[in-house]
This record gives structure tokens, C-alpha cells and sequence, in this order.
């Protein structure tokens, strides 16, 4: 290929309105997939077809107009994907990485046998099977949706045998497929995040402090306040998953800090909430970097920008309008706070934005970061 390669989204949420704005000024050619025009990227964006993610009509239609197929999610059809794969088209990251971020049982299966740190797991399907897993591993038991959850939706607490014959009467009405896994006593929550080539070459961004309530992730503090070990265990880690799963484009590594080790939680093999501070914060963003591995051009610098970054994520609470508080945040006179507003429809837990600050040290820069996300939240009538 010569000319610039014709980039299509797989979905059309904030990550591929992200992506577009890196696109722009490098005049990548983006397609999108949008399940719907309203969809925050395709609000944006006018090359758009409207179709589903799991369907695999509306997948090979797409896939006729671009050159590289790559996602915003990983809900996919992969038997389509794999399709696509068959007849030469090529997608980034490959059904054989996306099945990692989409299947938390195949992932932990995997990473087992690849002898990586992971908390210990089961399959379950019954009240006794979670009761027999308590019974090795004791109570509380976190119990995982094996496929589709996202921001802790299909995570649950299990307090004891009640809980769980609640969550397995309900699954098995909803079809959900479960595991359970061990509660880890978290001390922090860190991840890892690294941008990788077809061919193997590969940058990592600094590692990052994610600060998680009730499964959702509310802040990012960079650089991760950890200690060097650990944070050169965190990065060989991000590097070795990385390379395992072949993953191509951004890979996000979830990682608990507990009793001083560090465990595996879960991949994503797209741009991931994670990294967003890496906008304004590092020379070269994790959407850039993204599109630059699925096209296979070099890739860019990960470096800092600023001594500390701390990103805090705007949730919605209710159908709260935040329009009215950008003007105040705005006129904070913060020139290093950095707002992105998504063009979503709040709803209680949604994201449906970030703030970004840029400082000297993480507290003081965590301080501006909070104080502009509640200008911003400011409930209007
Ligand atoms: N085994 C566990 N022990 C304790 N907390 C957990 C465990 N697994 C998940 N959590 C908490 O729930 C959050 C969401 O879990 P995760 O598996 O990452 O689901 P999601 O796909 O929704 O991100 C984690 O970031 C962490 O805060
Ligand atoms: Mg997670």
C-alpha cells in the first residue's frame, strides 16, 4: 500500500471519537461501524455506515470499504471476524487477541498456561460449585460474567451461599455464563499499557495508578506512586501479555497490587480509559499510537510531558447536562486542565467525559483535576 491506509472502526463510542481526532491532523482515512448515528464518534464523523457489531452482514459490508479493521469494543462477532481474516483482510488486533478481551475465561485459561500471575479461578455454573471454590478459598468470592461486562457490570461480591444461589438462579435465567475468583485484598490498582506492531516493535507508556469504586474506574493518577520494583514488574508484565497474546494496536494491561505482588486482572486489546491522559500528557497519545501500529508506521514517543497527569472521568448522575458547566470550568483560569466531553447521553454511572490536569506533583495536580470534574458535574435543573 502506498497511499495512506483507510482505517475502519469496529464501533463508534468515545475510543473511536478519540481515534479520530489523532487521525485527523496525520490525514488517516477513518471509516466507522456505529450501531447507531447518535453514537458519539459518528456524531462527529460523516464516513459512518450504520450497522451491528455482531452481525456478520454488516461486518463484511463494512469491511469491503477499508483497508484495516480495528475496534472501539471488543462485543464483535468473532466467527465474522475470523471470516474476514480467512479471505486476507487484515485486522488489528486479530480475532486471536480479541478473544482474550473477550472471553475472561479463555484469558485466564490462557495465562495460566502461560504461567503468568493471576488470582486463583473457576468455572461455575451452580451455588455448589461457588460454595465449593469458598471452601479452598473462603468468602468473600468475586463472581465474573465470563463474557460482555464492562465498568464491574457483570462483576459481583459474594458474601456466602445465599449470594451466590441469588447470582446463579439469575444467570442461569439470563444466560450468563460465570467464574469465580478469588477476592484479592487490594492495596492499588495499576496498568500498563503498551502499543505494538505487526511486526514485533513496540513502546510502553508509564505505568499508571487506576482508582477504582464499585468496578468503575474514577481516576488515574501518572506516574503510578509505586515503588521501582514494582513498577519495572508492572511494565516486564505489560511487555510479556503483550507478546502472548499477539495482540497489535494498544494493549491495556489491569493489574492488582496485593500483599506486595502484583496479579493479572484483565487485558484490553484496544486504546483503554487508562490512558487517556496520554493526550495531552505524553508526546504521542494512545489513540496515535494506536492507529499508527494497525497501519504499521513507526510509532511515537511515550515520554512525559508534565512531572505528574491525573485523569478523573465525568459519570453521569441521572440525565444530569454538563454543557453549562464547561464555562466554569473553563473559566478556572487552569490552562493545563483539559476537558473532553463525549457527546453521550448521561445516565447514572455512564461515561460520558474526562478532565485531564497536568502538574508538578500528583497530589496538588489530583486536587485540579477533582475540582474541575465537579465543575463540570454541577447538576442543573
Ligand atoms: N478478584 C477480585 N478481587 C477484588 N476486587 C476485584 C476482583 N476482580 C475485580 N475486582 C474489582 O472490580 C473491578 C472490575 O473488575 P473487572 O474484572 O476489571 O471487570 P470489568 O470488565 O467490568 O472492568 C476491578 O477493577 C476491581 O476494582
Ligand atoms: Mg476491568
Amino acid at each position: 500500500m502506498t497511499s495512506t491506509p483507510t482505517v475502519g472502526i469496529v464501533g463508534a463510542g468515545q475510543l473511536a471519537r478519540m481515534m479520530i481526532e489523532a487521525a485527523t491532523p496525520l490525514d488517516i482515512p477513518i471509516r466507522l461501524l456505529a450501531a447507531s448515528p447518535t453514537d458519539g464518534a459518528a456524531r462527529i464523523w460523516p464516513h459512518v455506515d450504520i450497522g451491528l457489531p455482531k452481525s456478520t452482514e454488516d461486518l463484511h459490508r463494512f469491511a469491503q470499504t477499508c483497508d484495516v479493521i480495528t475496534f472501539d469494543h471488543e462485543l464483535v462477532n468473532l466467527d465474522a471476524i475470523r471470516e474476514l481474516e480467512a479471505a486476507g483482510k487484515l485486522v488489528y488486533p486479530s480475532s486471536n487477541s480479541l478473544l482474550h478481551a473477550q472471553d475472561k475465561l479463555h484469558q485466564r485459561t490462557a495465562f495460566e498456561a502461560l504461567g503468568l500471575p493471576i488470582p486463583p479461578y473457576r468455572a461455575v455454573v451452580t451455588t455448589e460449585d461457588i460454595t465449593a471454590f469458598a471452601a479452598d478459598h473462603g468468602w468473600p468470592v468475586v463472581a465474573k460474567a465470563q463474557r460482555d461486562g464492562y465498568d464491574g457490570r457483570g462483576v459481583w461480591v459474594l458474601d456466602g451461599p445465599d449470594d451466590a444461589a441469588q447470582l446463579t438462579a439469575d444467570a442461569a435465567t439470563n444466560g450468563v455464563k460465570l467464574l469465580a475468583e478469588r477476592f484479592v485484598p487490594i492495596q492499588q490498582e495499576l496498568a500498563g499499557l503498551i502499543a505494538r506492531r505487526p511486526g514485533g516493535e513496540f513502546v510502553t507508556y508509564p505505568i499508571v495508578e487506576t482508582v477504582q469504586r464499585n468496578g468503575i474506574c474514577h481516576e488515574v493518577l501518572v506516574p503510578a506512586p509505586v515503588s521501582e520494583p514494582i513498577r519495572r514488574r508492572a511494565e516486564e508484565l505489560t511487555v510479556a501479555v503483550a507478546e502472548a497474546t499477539g495482540v497489535v494496536g494498544i494493549m491495556a494491561l489491569e493489574l492488582f497490587l496485593a500483599d506486595g505482588e502484583l496479579l493479572i486482572n484483565e487485558i484490553a486489546t484496544r486504546p483503554h480509559n487508562s490512558g487517556h491522559f496520554s493526550i495531552e500528557a505524553t508526546a504521542t497519545s494512545q489513540f496515535e499510537n494506536h492507529l499508527r501500529a494497525v497501519i504499521d508506521w513507526p510509532l511515537g514517543s511515550t515520554r512525559l510531558r508534565s512531572p505528574a497527569a491525573v485523569m478523573a472521568n465525568l459519570l453521569g448522575r441521572g440525565q444530569n447536562d454538563v454543557s453549562p458547566g464547561v464555562r466554569s470550568a473553563l473559566t478556572a483560569d487552569d490552562s493545563e486542565v483539559h476537558i473532553h466531553l463525549y457527546g453521550k447521553e448521561s445516565r447514572d454511572g455512564r461515561k460520558i467525559g474526562h478532565v485531564t490536569a497536568l502538574g508538578d506533583d500528583l497530589d496538588q495536580t489530583r486536587r485540579r483535576a477533582t475540582k474541575a470534574a465537579e465543575e463540570l458535574m454541577v447538576t442543573t435543573a
